[in-house]
């Protein structure tokens, strides 16, 4: 990753402040962009990268950080966009607000910085990594607002991924299973009965150790897909997820 100019998006917490730590320590030169400022900027100030803050759901926010942010760091080679909301509901009774807002944060945020790290990557090529989510492939009950977000989040970068081949942009996804604060969030909204059988579930779900995995175990992959290594793979899901979301 060494001189690699990467922007993190959702940099302040789980994956995405994980990613901004290891990546600068591979001595890539790294912008974290969050909506969350206090925690963005202590994370990003520890590994010695910059911060700026940006709502991924406001076009003028990322348009801006992006001019800011890419001119600071003089150019662009990847993008790796983190940030998301993960909210439950039974879909039956999911409020409008919150259809709204996860759509915002998970579907349109991807469209925004996408784009925008688009104009950075016409003219040399580069990498963009969306985060989306087994529930995008085969839904999640209870999340149901999630997994339509995040099915959107699929068929973008598929698209994309064709569209800017000829770039040489190559546009993948990841579909994580990673303890981070989103996951303790969803813990934590659980009954202790749902939590059991939750937790039993995994035990199947997951055949690499039956829960779900560190954010070691996302990192080399990571590293991996932002790297010279990866250019002939567009267009892919990427499950470092212990094998949950494999066909069988
Ligand atoms: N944890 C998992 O196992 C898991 C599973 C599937 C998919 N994912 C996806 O991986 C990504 C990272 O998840 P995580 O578990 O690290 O979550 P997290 O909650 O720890 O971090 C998400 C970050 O996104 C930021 N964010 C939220 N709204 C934003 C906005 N409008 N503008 C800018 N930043 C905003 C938050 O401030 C936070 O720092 C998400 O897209 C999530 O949907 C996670």
């Amino acid at each position: 990753m060494s001189g690699r100019r990467v922007v993190i998006t959702g940099g302040a917490s789980g994956m995405g402040a994980a990613l901004v730590a290891a990546l600068s320590d591979s001595d890539a030169q790294v912008l974290s962009l969050d909506i969350t400022e206090p925690e963005g900027e202590r994370v990003a100030a520890a590994a010695g990268a910059a911060f700026l803050r940006c709502d991924v759901t406001d076009k003028d926010s990322v348009d801006r950080a992006f001019a800011e942010g890419v001119r600071a760091l003089g150019g662009l080679d990847v993008l790796i966009h983190a940030a998301g909301i993960a909210p439950s509901s039974p879909a039956e009774s999911t409020p409008m607000s919150m259809w709204e807002s996860t759509m915002a944060v998970n579907a349109t945020g991807t469209f925004l910085t996408n784009q925008a790290a688009f104009e950075h990557l016409r003219e040399r090529g580069g990498r963009i990594i969306n985060f989306a989510s087994a529930a995008g492939a085969k839904g999640l009950p209870g999340k149901a607002a999630y997994a339509a977000s995040k099915g959107a989040v699929l068929g973008w970068t598929r698209t994309v991924a064709v569209e800017w081949a000829k770039h040489g942009i190559t546009v993948n996804a990841i579909a994580p299973a990673i303890r981070t604060p989103m996951y303790e969030k969803t813990r934590a909204s659980m009954t202790s009965e749902q939590l059991a059988a939750h937790d039993q579930h995994l035990t199947t779900l997951i055949p690499l150790g039956g829960k779900l995995g560190k954010v070691e175990d996302l990192v080399p992959v990571l590293e991996f897909i932002a790297g010279e290594g990866s250019r002939f793979m567009t267009g892919q899901i990427f499950a470092v997820d212990g094998g949950s979301l494999m066909v069988r």
